[in-house]
Formats: C-alpha cells, sequence, structure tokens
C-alpha cells in the first residue's frame, strides 16, 4: 500500500515509516524543513514538502495514497487552541481527499477514555478540546474510512526528547528532586513507540472505518513508581508533595500528574491480534537511556 505519513520526522511518526517500509509498503511522508525530509529519505520513504498550514500539500499527499497516517502536531503548550485548530482543519482536509473510497485514514488522539467503546467526544477533557477524534469520527458519516489511534500521555522509547517523561525527569534534575503527588498511588497508561508503531500498521491493514485503538502497553502506571525509577537513576530524593502544590511544581503537568488515567487495551488487543512486546515504561526506564 502507498501510505502518506504526516509528522513521519517526529518520535512516533518516524518509528511508524519504519514499520511500514519494513513491512513492505511504500511510504510517502510530509516535511516542513530539509532536515525533515533528510530525515524522512533516509528512513526509506519518499517525501511531499509542506507544513500542517498549507492544506494544499496536504491533499497533494493524500491523492497520492491508498492510506494516511496523521501523526504531526504542533507541539505549542503555549497556545493549544491553534495547534488543536490546525490539527482539526488538517484532518478535515485530508479526509475531504478520501470520502466515498475505502483508503483508510489513522487520525492520532490523546486517550481521556478507559476503553476503546468509551466516547470522549463531549467531555470537558484536554483530548476532547483537541477534537482530532471528533473531527475523525464525523467524517465516517461522510463516507472516510477513518479511524482513531488514541496513544496515552507516556509514549516512551530511545529518542525521546520532549516527551511526558522527558519532562518530568527535567523538572526533577532542575529542582533536585523527584516527587509524586499524595500518595502517588493514581496510575498512567504508557506504551512503547515501537508497540504502538506496530498497532498503526494493524489498524491500516484491518481496522474497520470508525475503530478506536487503545496504543496502552501498561494500562496504569502509579506514578509513585515513576518518581521511584528517576528519583533512583538520579540519585534524588523521592518524597510526596501536597496535591495542591503539583501546578506549582510541575508546570502544567501539575494539572495531570495527581489524576489516575489508567487505560484498557483488552479490546484492542483481541479485536486486532496486538500484543506489546517491548519494555514497559518502569523496564525502559531502568535501561538508563533516558537519563545518559
Ligand atoms: N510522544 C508522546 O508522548 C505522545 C503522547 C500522546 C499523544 N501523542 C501524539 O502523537 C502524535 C505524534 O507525536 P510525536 O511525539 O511524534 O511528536 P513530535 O516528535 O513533536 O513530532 C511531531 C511531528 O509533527 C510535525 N509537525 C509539527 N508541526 C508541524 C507543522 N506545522 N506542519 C507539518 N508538520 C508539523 C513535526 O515535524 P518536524 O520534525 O519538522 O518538527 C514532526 O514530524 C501527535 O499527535 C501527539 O500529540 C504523542
Amino acid at each position: 500500500m502507498k501510505v502518506f505519513v504526516t509528522g513521519a520526522s517526529g518520535f512516533v511518526g518516524s518509528v511508524v515509516v519504519h514499520e511500514l517500509v519494513t513491512a513492505g509498503h511504500q511510504v510517502v511522508g510530509l516535511a516542513r524543513s530539509d532536515a525533515s525530509a533528510a530525515a524522512i529519505t533516509a528512513a526509506g520513504a519518499a517525501v511531499v514538502r509542506g507544513s500542517l498550514d498549507d492544506l494544499e500539500s496536504l491533499r497533494s499527499g493524500a491523492e497520492l495514497a491508498d492510506g494516511v497516517i496523521h501523526c504531526a502536531f504542533m507541539h505549542n503548550f503555549s497556545d493549544y487552541a491553534a495547534a488543536a485548530e490546525a490539527d482539526w482543519k488538517a484532518i478535515e482536509t485530508l479526509g475531504a481527499v478520501l470520502v466515498g473510497s475505502k483508503r483508510p485514514f489513522i487520525v492520532t488522539s490523546g486517550m481521556g477514555a478507559k476503553t476503546e467503546d468509551d466516547d470522549i467526544t463531549n467531555t470537558p477533557s484536554a483530548v476532547a478540546a483537541r477534537a482530532s477524534e471528533k473531527t475523525a469520527l464525523e467524517l465516517v458519516a461522510q463516507g472516510v474510512h477513518a479511524m482513531v489511534m488514541r496513544l496515552p500521555p507516556i509514549v516512551h522509547g530511545e529518542g525521546d526528547r520532549h516527551g511526558f517523561t522527558t519532562r518530568l525527569i527535567n523538572i526533577a534534575r532542575e529542582k533536585g528532586v523527584s516527587p509524586y503527588a499524595g500518595e502517588g498511588l493514581n496510575c498512567w497508561p504508557a506504551v512503547h513507540r515501537i508497540d504502538a508503531a506496530h498497532l498503526y500498521r494493524l489498524g491500516l491493514e484491518n481496522a474497520p472505518a470508525g475503530s478506536r485503538l487503545h496504543a496502552v502497553g501498561d494500562e496504569g502506571v502509579p506514578v509513585r513508581d515513576i518518581a521511584e525509577v528517576i528519583g533512583r537513576h538520579l540519585n534524588l530524593p523521592v518524597v510526596s508533595i501536597p496535591v495542591e502544590k503539583a501546578v506549582e511544581h510541575f508546570g502544567f503537568l501539575g494539572a495531570l500528574f495527581p489524576r489516575d488515567i489508567s487505560a484498557s487495551n483488552k479490546l484492542t488487543q483481541e479485536r486486532f491480534n496486538w500484543h506489546p512486546m517491548q519494555p514497559g515504561l518502569i523496564a525502559d526506564l531502568d535501561q538508563g537511556h533516558y537519563f545518559n
């Protein structure tokens, strides 16, 4: 299959490209810079130059393709509304090219739900505010073979430079302490990026329109365990801080860190015969590459 991948140079998209190329698919990646174009070419894919703001570049990439995977996102947390708007406009543009065809379209979203069958589109969450999922599922009603890949807030693996794990490590280094909020028994889901990439391919090849796939490796890691492994590797004290101090300590992550956001992967495993094989979050952190 010829697959157009946005975000093909990113932490997630680059392993999706590798997974697809290795499985014999032809890949065309969207690149907004010479550096990204070079990385995509080196991964064995062709390049369409453009950006999320250049909707014509998205159309031309999708027109060439038998399937589309949308991984690009402007990670500008100081203007999340603008990033979300660029995202849904890109999804609508890509979807408009695919109307009435059987060409699969995978849209990346966040988690925000316990199970695959839970609808998050009308919940007051940051994931719902991003509107990727709502926009994608509305396309299904218009005759697009669209589906949603829900990624947990922690996607981990070698080369992670700005994910939440790296941010937690950087905050611990800066403040000289690795805390958790309250008892730290609340849990976060996580996935290794190689397992996630494999699920993108299975979804592309097999999933029905309207599917919501949970790329969840660890269904729930207690945040206290995350703080402990970070403290151990950085040789820093691991302490509890009051929940109400979490935002002061962690910045925007502090609103999330005290919450239990564990999520299931049961239906995704059953429906798509996907079984995460890579190290879980704690084992991956214990390999040490996050601390070099
Ligand atoms: N990593 C995680 O922990 C995590 C967790 C949950 C959800 N997600 C979601 O997974 C998806 C992929 O994330 P990621 O971790 O791979 O992010 P990333 O490493 O920041 O990569 C983002 C990708 O989007 C591209 N991009 C950014 N702005 C663009 C623009 N204006 N026009 C065209 N391309 C643009 C980047 O291109 P350049 O290489 O040129 O910058 C890069 O290829 C996103 O939807 C993200 O929100 C990720």
